[in-house]
């Protein structure tokens, strides 16, 4: 059964969870997620090390099949009021994917931002890779082309109550403030 949770880098324990995601990635996996050719395991160890506290990792989990993420994606925040924003980054192990959790996760990611009151939120991907273009596109994100770089920015409403619920409802465990590490436990209980 899928479910998602969220990860706090800053324990040693949910770090690892990432790296071993982000290193299971293919070489053309890792050109899709980071943009950019040669990203080598040491790149990503640093990548995840300098994850700052602030920024949120959501975590997707297949607890069925395995105790590992199976998708995981990173929002990265910074500014403050109207200038507020958010990167987005994230990944889907292949065997899982097409199975609507990549949109699941952005969905969640969505409605996080829109409760911390960020104004805007983008993410940058290659042209060609389709998955992203279809879903951001989906999802009412407006396109704009580079060269060798696509990016799909969102413009968030404000926070409304059905907002609060919502995020209530895809992060059950923030109500108790458990981490990532402790959801898998208790699950596995
Ligand atoms: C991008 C990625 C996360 C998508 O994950 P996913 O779980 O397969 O996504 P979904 O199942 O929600 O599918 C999203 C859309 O892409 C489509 N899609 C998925 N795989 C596809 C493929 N190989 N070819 C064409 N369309 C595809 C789905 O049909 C869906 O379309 P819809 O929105 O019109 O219904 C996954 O392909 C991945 O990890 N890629 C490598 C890393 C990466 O590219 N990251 C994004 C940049 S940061």
């Amino acid at each position: 059964m899928l479910g998602f949770a969220l990860a706090y880098p800053r324990f040693e324990k949910d770090r690892k969870f990432i790296i071993d995601h982000l290193i299971a990635l293919s070489k053309e996996d890792r050109f899709f997620r980071f943009g950019m050719h040669h990203v080598n395991d040491e790149i990503i160890k640093k990548y995840v090390n300098g994850i700052k506290p602030m920024d949120s990792v959501i975590c997707a989990f297949n607890h069925t099949i395995t105790d590992k993420p199976v998708g995981l994606l990173h929002i990265a925040y910074s500014g403050s009021g109207e200038t507020s924003s958010a990167e987005i980054g994230f990944s889907v192990l292949p065997e899982f994917r097409k199975q609507g959790i990549g949109t699941q996760l952005f969905e969640r990611a969505i409605t996080k931002c829109q409760n911390r009151v960020v104004d805007h939120i983008y993410t940058y991907y290659v042209p060609s890779n389709v998955p992203v273009q279809k879903m951001l596109l989906r999802l009412g994100f407006v396109i704009s082309r580079d060269f060798d770089q696509n990016t799909g920015e969102l413009k968030l409403p404000n926070p409304n109550m059905f907002s609060f619920y919502k995020g209530a409802v895809h992060f059950e465990q923030e109500l108790f403030g458990a981490s990532f590490a402790n959801i898998v436990r208790l699950l596995k209980k």
